[in-house]
Formats: C-alpha cells, structure tokens, sequence
C-alpha cells in the first residue's frame, strides 16, 4: 500500500485515554458529565450511530441517556421534549440525532438546543461563529476530519482542498475548517459539471457523498490525502464513498471505512460534550 493510512480508531484510542482523564477530573470537583441523546422514530442506521456515542459514554464515565421518541410524535411535543432537556441543570449536552422522520422540521428543532448545550454544533449560533472564526461549538465530523489530517502531519497551507459534497453536517463546515487552515478550498456537489477534473487538483480530498466507491483512483491526484466521510452498505458490508484498494495506491493518505472518520466524529462528540461540561463549571 503507498498511502499512510489515517486510522480513526487508533486516533480515538489515543483520545479516549485524556478524555477519560478530565471526565476523572470534572468527578473529583462533584461534577458528572451528563449527555442526552434524541432519537425519533426507529431509522436502524440512527439507531447504530446512538449506540456507539452511548458506549463511547460508557467508556469514559460520561453518564450517556439516551431518550427514546415515537416516529409520528408532533413537531411541538418534540420541543417540547427538547426545552424539559435543555432547562436541566444537570444535562452538559443535548444531541438530536439526525435525519428527523418525514415531516418534522430539523431546523426548527435544532433551534431549540441552546448553543452552549449544543454538542453537535448545528445551532445556526455556533455555524455563525464557524463562519466568522468566533468561539463556538464545531461540528463533530469536520472537526474529526480536521484532527485526522492534521495529526498525520498532512501539509494544509496553501495547498488546494476539494470537499466533494455541501451538507451543512459536513461538506459546509469542512470548506470553512479548511479554509482557517488557509487551503485554497473548492465546494462540489451533486450539480457540479466534471467532477473528476475538480477531484484531480485536490491536494487534499473530502468525499462526503454517500455513494458507494464514488471516487475512483483516476479521481485522484497522485499523494493526495483522501478523507472518506462517505458511510455505505452494499450487500450488508459497510464501505465508504471511495473505491479504497484502488485510491490506497495512488493517495498519500487515505481513511478507512469503516476505522476511519466514523471513529472520529464519536471522539470528537466525546470532545464536546467534556468541553462543555468544563465550560459549565467555570462559568
Ligand atoms: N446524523 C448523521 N450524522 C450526525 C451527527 O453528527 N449528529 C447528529 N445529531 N445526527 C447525525
């Protein structure tokens, strides 16, 4: 294999060890990290991705709860729900866990997790503060995306960035994360004429579709460091957006699928929610 291969797993491995640590910290001045997650309805994808932010709460003596909503339950009850969560004083962060089922509004109940309990940084606050380069909470998987590639010393300055994808989950916040880190970024998406002409100039590419094997290794421009956000399953087997044993000959560094960014983005929730525990007792 040429590329250097960015393992989320070993990198959250890493993280867990300091993270328990100020968990430990936070316990000894009396203070119990507390996480509430949302689920709504019963998506098995979302269902999966809850259990793990529930372990990695587990394992690091953060007090995970996970709260249970019915698929048909009215957008007011969910804010409802939502508020009673947000007014606890013992509750560090609150997580909706996302997509929403079919005719309730996100964004709308998203606004109703105030920014500094907001650990998953979707509040329009803490996307303002991205967009400035203000103070706030950053998205977990950018931010993982962000802690992979620079902790595996891959040169960001001056070099072009392609993010392929625009969500406001990803593609958006991961432009602007590389963007601070003063890369020459360019946004593609499901709209954008010639793709592989834009992929090919990537120094670094950031493939957040959710089309399986998408980026093909003559997408790649030779050394590139190749970020797989992509989350797939073809015939039951998890894979990502980029065809992996092709690009890992050609990249610099590529992420797995599954060991890659998925790992990330749970450690970086676990970041989050320990920075805004801490927040809360200095305050
Ligand atoms: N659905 C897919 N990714 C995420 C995430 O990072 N947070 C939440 N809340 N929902 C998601």
């Amino acid at each position: 294999m040429a590329a250097v291969l960015m393992d989320g797993k070993w990198l959250s491995e890493q993280l867990t060890q300091k993270q328990a640590q100020r968990v430990k910290e936070l316990q000894e001045k009396g203070k119990t990290v507390t996480l509430s997650v949302v689920l709504v309805g019963d998506n098995p994808a979302s269902q999966t991705y809850v259990r793990n932010k529930q372990l990695a709460c587990e394992k690091l003596g953060i007090l995970g709860s996970t709260v249970l909503l019915p698929g048909d339950i009215s957008q007011q009850e969910l804010e409802n729900k939502l508020d009673m969560l947000c007014a606890d004083e013992s509750i560090d962060g609150v997580l909706l866990q996302l997509p929403l089922p079919k005719g309730l509004d996100e964004a709308s109940a998203l606004m109703h997790i105030p920014p500094e309990k907001d650990v998953d940084g979707f509040h329009t606050y803490n996307q303002g503060a991205l967009f400035s380069g203000a103070d706030g909470v950053v998205a977990c998987t950018p931010k993982g995306v962000m802690y992979m590639l620079k902790t595996y010393g891959v040169p960001l300055s001056g070099k072009h960035a392609v993010v392929v994808g625009r969500s406001n989950i990803v593609g958006k916040p991961a432009a602007l994360l590389l963007l601070q880190e003063n890369c020459t970024v360019t946004v593609c998406h499901s709209r954008t004429e010639d793709l592989p002409s834009f992929t090919r100039q990537a120094d670094i590419l950031v493939a957040a579709v959710g089309k399986a094997g998408m980026i093909t290794a003559d997408m790649v421009k030779e050394g590139a460091a190749v970020v797989d956000v992509g989350i797939n399953r073809v015939d039951g087997k998890l894979c990502g957006d980029v065809d992996f044993d092709a690009v890992k000959e050609k990249a610099g560094w590529i992420s797995p699928v599954p060991g890659g960014v998925g790992k990330m983005t749970v450690a970086m929730l676990m970041e989050n929610v320990i920075d805004a525990a801490e927040k809360r007792m200095t305050k």
